[in-house]
């Protein structure tokens, strides 16, 4: 299992330490939340603020994007350093061709689905998708209560990626983003999640590196 720390928690005058912490704890990824205050209600950070962050790790950046249009910046947070630009399926008129232009643009792309969106939309893109974003939570703030419909929706989605890669590439993966907590984690795992997401069960714990070790062994212990 993949633990990718979510800095929307962290404190964001010193992002520097946090990510610190938790490289050093052994995250595998750092996510990042992008939000333009319209396709969610809430605003966070952009490009600059995410390429002083490249500099700062050597981990891996996977933003996850919920802004309208995102078309129209993907070059930019390419450019900017993310690694994995994940794009939400609502806020994309031509899916395809916005994860298209993610790869081409020299990221990984991804999809979010909003918890009432169907796994049905990834059919006819499964080809074009490297990872699967599945809110657990309506996206836009951190702390928000896990929705328990995730289980079954993760299976499903699973069930739909299948187990090994397309066209060369390594299989797609299942990320859970939103109230992801060593309670849950178990149950995510089986349900086959690849990734968990967290961000206030990681820096809003007394010790951020211990509650990333306490949400991996949660996940495989139950495996
Ligand atoms: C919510 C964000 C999440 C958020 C998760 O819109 O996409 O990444 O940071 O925070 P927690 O883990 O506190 O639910
Ligand atoms: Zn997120």
């Amino acid at each position: 299992m993949k633990i990718a720390p979510s800095i929307l928690s962290a404190d964001f005058a010193a992002l520097a330490d946090a990510i610190a912490l938790v490289e050093a704890a052994g995250a595998d990824q750092i996510h990042v939340d992008v939000m333009d205050g319209h396709f969610v209600p809430n605003l966070t950070i952009g490009p600059p603020v995410i390429e002083s962050i490249k500099k700062r790790t050597r981990l891996p950046l996977d933003l996850h994007l919920m802004i309208e249009e995102p078309e129209r910046w993907v070059e930019t947070y390419a450019h900017a350093g993310g690694d994995m630009i994940t794009v939400h399926a609502e806020a994309c008129v031509h899916l395809q061709r916005v994860l298209s232009q993610i790869r081409e643009a020299g990221a990984r792309p991804g999809v979010a689905l909003n918890p009432a969106t169907l796994p049905a939309v990834l059919d006819f893109v499964l080809d074009d998708v490297d990872l699967v974003l599945v809110m657990s939570v309506n996206p836009g703030f951190g702390g928000q209560a896990f929705i328990p419909g995730t289980y079954p929706k993760v299976r499903q989605i699973r069930d739909r990626l299948g187990g090994s890669g397309r066209q060369g590439r390594p299989a797609s993966e299942v990320s859970i983003d939103g109230g992801v907590k060593v309670s849950n984690a178990g149950e995510l795992a089986r349900a086959g999640a690849d990734v968990l997401v967290a961000g206030s069960a990681i820096f809003e714990a007394s010790d951020p590196g211990a509650a990333i070790r306490a949400l991996r062994s949660a996940s495989e212990v139950s495996k």
